[in-house]
Parts: C-alpha cells; sequence; structure tokens
C-alpha cells in the first residue's frame, strides 16, 4: 500500500499544476493519468503555441467570459490567481510569448514549453508521478472527521486523505477523455449538469445546407448572436464556412451559448448600411446586384447569395427597392436553426460538468465530501474561447493546492 497526503488523477493543465503548486508547498502528492503521454490538450492547443490565458480576463466580472450555471462560482479561484500571477511563472520559466487577438497570450515557440515548465514545477515539489496508470475504482475508507480514500491503480493501491479529480471533460475522446470525474461524482452522490459539448461547429442538414456547402473554406467577419434579440450575447469575429456547417471563432463562442432546436443570427456584413449603400449604388451603377454586393461581402458568398432569389439576379439598376431592402435585411440578419454541433470529436471544451453547488469555491472540494475536490474543466465552468480555460485550470488547480497544504 502507497501513501500519500494528496492523490490528483488527471496529468491535464489543472492537475499539473495543482499538484507541483502542493507539492511545493510541502504536500507529499502523487500525480498520475491513464494516458502514456502528458498534457495531451496543451501540447495541441492553440495551433500548437497554447493560448494560456487572456489579459482580458477581468475576475471581478467572470459572467462576462465564463458560463455555467453559477458564472459567479468562479470569482474566489480567479481573482486570488489571475492572470498576472500566471505570466509572471511563465516569465520565471524564460518562455517567450506574444498577444494575439483581444488579450489572447500564446508562447512563441511552441506547447512544450508550457508542458515542461508545469513538469518542472512538478518536479520542484518532489511530486511522484505515475503515467500511463489507470485507476479501476475509488473507495472510501475514512469517516467525515478524517476522510481517507484507497485509489485502486494499476500500480496497486494507494491511499490519501485527499483526493484531487483533474480528468477534464468528454471533447476529443481520441486522447484520453473519459467520464470519470462525473462517474466519482455519481459515486459519492453529487450532482452533475449534463455536459454538452461546447467551442464547437455548428451542422446543418445536408438538404438546407446544399446551397451554402460550396463556400466552404469562406471565411469573413461578421457578428453572430444567439436567435434571441435580446440576448445581449454577440461575438465580433470571424466564420468559417464548411461542409457541412459554420466553423470559426465566431461560431465557436456561440456554440457555448445554442440551445439544440433554437436559431443563430448573423450579420454577414457587420458595420455596413447595407441597405442605404445598395439604394445609393442602384442609383450610380450598371453592375449586376452581385458584383455591387462583392464590395461589402467576399464574392463568393455575394454569388452565392443572389442565387436565393431571381429578383436578385440582375443588374442592380433593375432591382425593386422592396427586393434591395429584402437582401439587406437577410445578409444582416441571417438566422438559421443549427440541427447539431460537430460533437465530442471537434469539441473543445465540455459545457457542464459538477454541479458547484457541490463545491466550495474557496477549495474546490465537495461540501458533501470532505477531502474530494474537483479542478478544471471537470468542472461546471467554461470559459470563453481566448485562453480563459486554461486559466479556469491554472487557479482553480492554484486554490485547490493552497486547500492541500492548509
Ligand atoms: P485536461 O483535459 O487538460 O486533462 C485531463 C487529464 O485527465 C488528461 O491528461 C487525461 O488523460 C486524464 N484522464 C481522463 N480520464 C482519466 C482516467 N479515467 N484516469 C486517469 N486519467 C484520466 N484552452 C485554452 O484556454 N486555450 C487554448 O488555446 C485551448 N486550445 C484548445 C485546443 C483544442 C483542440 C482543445 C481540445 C482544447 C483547447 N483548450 C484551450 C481547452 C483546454 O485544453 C482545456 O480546457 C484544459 O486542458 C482543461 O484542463 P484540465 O486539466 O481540466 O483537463
Amino acid at each position: 500500500m502507497h501513501a500519500f497526503d494528496a492523490v490528483v488523477i488527471g496529468a491535464g493543465a489543472a492537475g499539473l499544476f495543482c499538484a507541483g503548486v502542493a507539492g511545493q508547498r510541502g504536500v507529499k502528492v502523487l500525480l498520475l493519468d491513464h494516458g502514456a503521454k502528458v498534457a495531451e490538450k496543451i501540447r495541441i492547443s492553440g495551433g500548437g503555441r497554447c493560448n494560456f490565458t487572456n489579459r482580458d480576463l477581468d475576475p471581478r466580472a467572470p459572467q462576462r467570459h465564463f458560463l455555467g450555471a453559477n458564472p459567479h462560482f468562479c470569482r474566489s479561484a480567479l481573482s486570488r490567481f489571475t492572470p498576472a500571477d500566471f505570466i509572471a511563472l511563465v516569465q520565471r520559466h524564460g518562455i517567450p510569448f506574444h498577444e494575439k487577438h483581444k488579450g489572447q497570450l500564446f508562447g512563441d515557440r511552441s506547447s512544450e514549453d508550457f508542458i515542461r515548465m508545469l513538469l518542472a514545477e512538478c518536479e520542484a515539489g518532489g511530486v511522484q508521478h505515475w503515467q500511463p496508470c489507470g485507476v479501476s475504482g475509488v473507495r472510501q475508507a475514512g469517516h467525515p472527521g478524517a476522510p481517507l480514500y484507497e485509489i485502486e491503480t494499476e500500480r496497486g493501491v494507494v491511499r490519501a486523505p485527499r483526493l484531487v479529480i483533474a480528468t477534464g471533460g468528454l471533447s476529443v475522446p481520441k486522447i484520453g477523455a473519459t467520464d470519470f470525474g462525473y462517474r466519482i461524482a455519481g459515486q459519492f452522490g453529487l450532482r452533475v449538469v449534463p455536459p454538452r459539448p461546447a467551442l464547437v461547429p455548428l451542422t446543418f442538414d445536408g438538404g438546407d445546407w446544399a446551397p451554402y456547402a460550396q463556400l466552404a473554406g469562406l471565411s469573413l467577419p461578421v457578428r453572430m448572436g444567439t436567435g434571441d434579440r435580446k440576448a445581449a450575447i454577440a461575438f465580433d469575429e470571424d466564420l468559417l464556412f464548411t461542409h457541412r456547417g459554420l466553423s470559426g471563432p465566431a461560431v465557436l463562442q456561440i456554440s457555448s451559448y445554442w440551445q439544440p432546436g433554437s436559431p443563430v443570427r448573423i450579420d454577414l456584413a457587420p458595420g455596413a448600411e447595407l441597405a442605404a449603400a445598395l439604394r445609393q449604388a442602384k442609383a450610380l451603377s450598371r453592375k449586376r446586384l452581385g458584383n455591387e454586393l462583392a464590395a461589402f461581402v467576399p464574392a463568393r458568398l455575394a454569388d452565392a447569395w443572389v442565387q436565393r432569389d431571381a429578383a436578385w439576379q440582375r443588374p442592380i439598376a433593375e432591382v425593386p427597392d422592396k427586393a434591395l431592402a429584402a437582401l439587406a435585411h437577410a445578409l444582416s440578419g441571417w438566422e438559421l436553426v443549427p440541427s447539431g454541433t460537430e460533437g465530442w470529436r471537434k469539441a473543445e471544451v465540455t459545457a457542464g460538468g459538477i454541479d458547484t453547488r457541490e463545491l466550495s469555491s474557496q477549495t474546490m472540494e465537495a461540501a458533501r465530501q470532505p477531502g474530494l475536490h474537483f479542478i478544471g474543466e471537470v468542472v461546471d465552468v467554461t470559459g470563453w474561447l481566448g485562453g480563459y480555460n486554461f486559466q479556469w485550470a491554472w487557479s482553480s488547480g492554484w486554490a485547490c493546492a493552497q486547500a492541500l497544504a492548509a
């Protein structure tokens, strides 16, 4: 029987960071993961450069960049370990980085820099690291006053008074995602908000999509929101047409808010006074409407768009004002109902997860299950695209590590 102060299951972003911080505070930590490779998601993140945090994150207003049944839950951890704190660590390790867009910070070289940094932090904390090492079961061996967990692993049974679940969500199963965290929650009677794919491309029924499938590969800046006109949420980002539907940052962002069966709303020419501009062009131009439209949206899109109505397939001077207004309206308020998403295979994250009502926002410990902590993506905290999810992994891991060391 092996004995530790704390066992962390899952050597991804949250687990590695938590283990290293706790180890350096004197906690005897075992970190284990069923995968052969450490931190696969960090490796593939940010196109291989890891968008490791976001300077725009405001810990006082987490609901601006995080979703979940209680978006305020993450405030405590995010304000105690901030993007600035993680940036300071990255700088101590001499990792060069740059800001790309809207506060997003990326490594200059490769995600491997960040993995090496986290492993070095674990080593500095004397963390024992078993990998690959599967876990077949967890038992409670103590009592509420003196919690103790027995973890059955491929390398034998391990005992510890503190167990940290950092096994992430369900996205990208081929690199090791499992429902382990939700099963452990279920075993101990903790509620789970049903997980669903988020930051994921949206798909459309083949027939409905046929007119747009020819646009696959086309990217353009748009303003995209949910169909609910009263909802404040909308993103000014790029949209990408694919063979099966829509992708790109605008779509990934809105997918986290999208409810099945409801429409999404897209302004394909944001910032343009399209109706007025087309009326003006009508007075002066001999070109076809599609050619005039190409001044506002990419020509491929303009071509495909005018195919939707015979009235639009003429020289602009011959198009009735009403038809011009209808075109402007349709293009700036394109409403369409996705049939689904590309699912777990393509989702960058999992929305839903361990119900935050079960956890202390200070320590990430389950209120009804002393000694059991959940950190990172397995918790019902989901960040926007742009480094927010890693920051949640660092902040929740740090908060938990303080509790392990207390
Ligand atoms: P994470 O998934 O990192 O780690 C979980 C670990 O648990 C894995 O190592 C897994 O093998 C292990 N595990 C699972 N089940 C187990 C079991 N039964 N037994 C033992 N071990 C088990 N975010 C961001 O902020 N910036 C970015 O640039 C990106 N880019 C990005 C790209 C792509 C393609 C994806 C899929 C995701 C991103 N993300 C991102 C999201 C980000 O990767 C994610 O939110 C964090 O990795 C979550 O960290 P966790 O430690 O919670 O889980």
